[in-house]
C-alpha cells in the first residue's frame, strides 16, 4: 500500500513543534519537514520553565509552526494520512494546546488521530535513524526523565529503572544555579568542567553496585551545595573544580547503571546481533557521558547508538514517527475525547 505521511505535534514541555514524518513499508523512514521553536529565552530568566507561559506560547505560535511543516513537507494536508500528537507526559497546559490543535485538524481533514506517548517517542527515534531492530535498551537522560528502558517492540516496553529524585538533566539545572551559572545548566557544567582540576574535589557515586536499576541525583546536588558554601567567595576555577567533581561522579554512576543493565540485556538475549544501546534525551549532548556510553557499549559486545543531537532533544518528527510505528503494527487510531496525561509511565 506504499509510504505512510503523518503530521506530527509536540507541545508537552517548553519547544513547541511540528513535523512531517514519511515511513515505508520496509520499515525505513523519512523526515520530510521538522519545525522546532524553543522558548529557551522565554524562561531562562525563571531559570525553569514556567508552565502558564509555556502554555500561552504554544497557543500563539503552533498554527503557524503547523502551516510551516506541511509547506516545506511538500506533502498537503489531504494527502496525510494521520495526525500524531503527543498527550502525555507533560505540562497540561501545553498538552492541551497540542491535543486541542490536533483534534481540530484531524476533524476537519478527516484524518486518523493518534494520541503519543511523548517517551514512545524518545524510544523509536533510533528506528527512524539507524533501522535499529527490536529488542534494544534505551537510556533516555532529559531534563524530565532518567528511565533505562527495553524496548522488545512497538506499545511494548519493560523501564528496568528510573529515577528515585531529580532527572539527570535537572541535577545539571540545579548544580549549575547554585554554582550561579546560567540556564539550562547542562552546557554550561558540561563548559565549566573542561578547565576543572580533577583530584580537587571528591563527590560519591550515587547507586553504585546498587541492585535495582535506579538512579539518585539529588544527594549529590546537595553534597556541591555544601563544597561551595565551605568554599565561598568561589572563584572561577572553584567553580570549575566543582563542576568537573559533580560530572565526574554523574558520569560514574550511570556507567555502573548501564554496565548493570547491559549485563542483564545479555543474559535474556545474547549479544550474537549486536544488540543496540540507544541513548535519547537532552542530556545526550554531554561529551563525557557520551563517551562513556560508547566505551561501556563496545566493551559489552553492543552498538552505540546516538540519534543527532536535535532528534535527542524534544521534537515533533520523533512524535509523527511513533504514530507511523503504530499505524504499521496495525495498533488502532484514537478516539477525539481523548485526554491529556501530565504522567503517563
Ligand atoms: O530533552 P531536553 O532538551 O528537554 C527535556 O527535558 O525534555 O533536555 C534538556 C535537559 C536540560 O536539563 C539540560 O540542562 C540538559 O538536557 N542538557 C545537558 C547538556 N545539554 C543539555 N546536560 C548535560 N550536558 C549537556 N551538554
Ligand atoms: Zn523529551
Amino acid at each position: 500500500t506504499g509510504s505512510i505521511d503523518i503530521l506530527g505535534i509536540e507541545t508537552s514541555c517548553d519547544e513547541t513543534a511540528a513535523a512531517v514524518v514519511r515511513r515505508f513499508t520496509d520499515g525505513s523512514g523519512e523526515i520530510l519537514s521538522d519545525v522546532v521553536l524553543s522558548q529557551l529565552d522565554l524562561h531562562s530568566a525563571f531559570g525553569g520553565v514556567v508552565p502558564e507561559l509555556a502554555a500561552r506560547s504554544h497557543v500563539s505560535t503552533l498554527d503557524r509552526l503547523v502551516e510551516q511543516a506541511l509547506a516545506e513537507s511538500g506533502v498537503p494536508l489531504p494527502q496525510i494520512d494521520a495526525v500524531a500528537v503527543t498527550s502525555g507526559p507533560g505540562l497540561i497546559g501545553g498538552l492541551m494546546v497540542g491535543l486541542m490543535t490536533a483534534k481540530a485538524i484531524a476533524m476537519a481533514a478527516n484524518k486518523p488521530f493518534l494520541g503519543i506517548n511523548h517517551l514512545e517517542g524518545h524510544a523509536l527515534t533510533a528506528r527512524l535513524t539507524d533501522n535499529v531492530t527490536f529488542p534494544y535498551l534505551l537510556l533516555l537522560v532529559s531534563g524530565g526523565h532518567t528511565q533505562i528502558v527495553l524496548v522488545k517492540g512497538v506499545d511494548d516496553y519493560e523501564r528496568w529503572g528510573t529515577t528515585i529524585d531529580d532527572a539527570l538533566g535537572e541535577a545539571f539545572d540545579k548544580t549549575a544555579k547554585l554554582l550561579g551559572l546560567g540556564y539550562p545548566g547542562g552546557p554550561a557544567v558540561e563548559q565549566a568542567a573542561l578547565s576543572g582540576e580533577p583530584k580537587r574535589f571528591r563527590l560519591p557515586v550515587p547507586m553504585r553496585k546498587d541492585p535495582r536499576l535506579d538512579f539518585s541525583f539529588s544527594g549529590l546536588k546537595t553534597a556541591v551545595r555544601q563544597m561551595a558554601e565551605q568554599q565561598a567567595p568561589l572563584s572561577q576555577q572553584t567553580i570549575a573544580d566543582l563542576c568537573l567533581a559533580f560530572q565526574t561522579s554523574v558520569t560514574a554512576s550511570i556507567d555502573d547503571r548501564i554496565a548493570m543493565a547491559l549485563e542483564r540485556f545479555t543474559e535474556r538475549f545474547g549479544t550474537e546481533s549486536k544488540p543496540a544501546l540507544v541513548v535519547a534525551g537532552g542530556v545526550a549532548a554531554n561529551k563525557a557521558i557520551r563517551t562513556t556510553l560508547e566505551n561501556r557499549a563496545s566493551r559489552a559486545g553492543f552498538r552505540f547508538i546516538a540519534p543527532p543531537l536535535n532528534l535527542c532533544t524534544d521534537n515533533a518528527a520523533m512524535i509523527a514517527w511513533a504514530g507511523a510505528e503504530r499505524l504499521a503494527a496495525g495498533l488502532p487510531a484514537d478516539q477525539l475525547d481523548l485526554a491529556p496525561r501530565s504522567r503517563w509511565p
